[in-house]
């Protein structure tokens, strides 16, 4: 099982479930969409997007007149994403490019949302993507000048929540993910510093980092 959710292929269908979604990581995905707090008519990209956990909040803050560019890598986390577009109803609201972070170009993400976008959101997603240094740097490029983005990634629980430790990593390794990374690193490197905002969540297992990009 732990070999079919890395490679976020055959195990998409049951990502949702599996992934721990509800006890722990909805409260992150949460707490990065309030720090990054999208507006009405807005364009988000959403990196990794995996099979659309995000959607939901992000289409309920851009509202009708915004747009969110779903990328990821893998087709068969994109079918979850696309189902779960197309029961909601949001299609207007959603664009999916199936790309390597890692090869990403800005100029494929302003075309397919019409614009260079507002804000960037990165969810469980940086830990996993191998060379995330480069798949920061093309996502943050595709963003228009005094773009904002967070990441929200994952760490060792600390204080009382270490006794899930072992717990929390078997999880991330199960999903491929390097859960000493700290990718929110590379936004505190080069966001405005004035305009971090940081958040933890489940011991500090969670971390979110907001911020504008200077
Ligand atoms: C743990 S999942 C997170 C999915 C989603 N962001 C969430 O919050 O549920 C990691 C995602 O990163 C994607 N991914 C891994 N490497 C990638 C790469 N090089 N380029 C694009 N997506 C990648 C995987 O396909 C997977 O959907």
């Amino acid at each position: 099982m732990a070999a079919l959710l890395r490679r976020y292929g055959v195990g998409a269908r049951w990502y949702d479930v599996l992934s721990g979604e509800r006890w722990v990581y909805r409260a992150g995905r949460r707490a990065g969409v309030a720090l990054l707090d999208p507006r009405p008519g807005e364009v988000i990209v959403d990196l990794g997007c995996g099979t659309g956990l995000n959607f939901p909040v992000l289409s309920e803050a851009v509202g009708p007149t915004g747009l969110i560019v779903g990328i990821d890598r893998s087709p068969d986390m994109l079918e979850m994403a696309r189902r779960r577009v197309e029961r909601a109803g949001w299609g207007g609201r959603v664009r999916i490019l199936q790309a390597d972070a890692t090869a990403l170009r800005p100029s494929d993400v302003a075309a397919l949302a019409g614009a260079s976008p507002d804000a960037l959101l990165a969810t469980y997603s940086l830990s996993v993507i191998d060379g995330r240094e480069e798949a920061w740097r093309r996502a943050s490029a595709s963003l228009r000048p005094g773009g904002r983005a967070c990441i929200v990634d994952m760490q060792p629980p600390r204080g009382t929540w270490r006794v899930l430790s072992p717990l929390a990593r078997l999880a991330c390794s199960a999903g491929g993910a390097d859960i000493t990374a700290h990718p929110w690193q590379m936004l505190e490197r080069d966001a405005e510093p004035g305009s971090l905002r940081r958040s933890e969540r489940k011991g500090g297992h969670i971390v979110a980092v907001a911020g504008r990009l200077a």
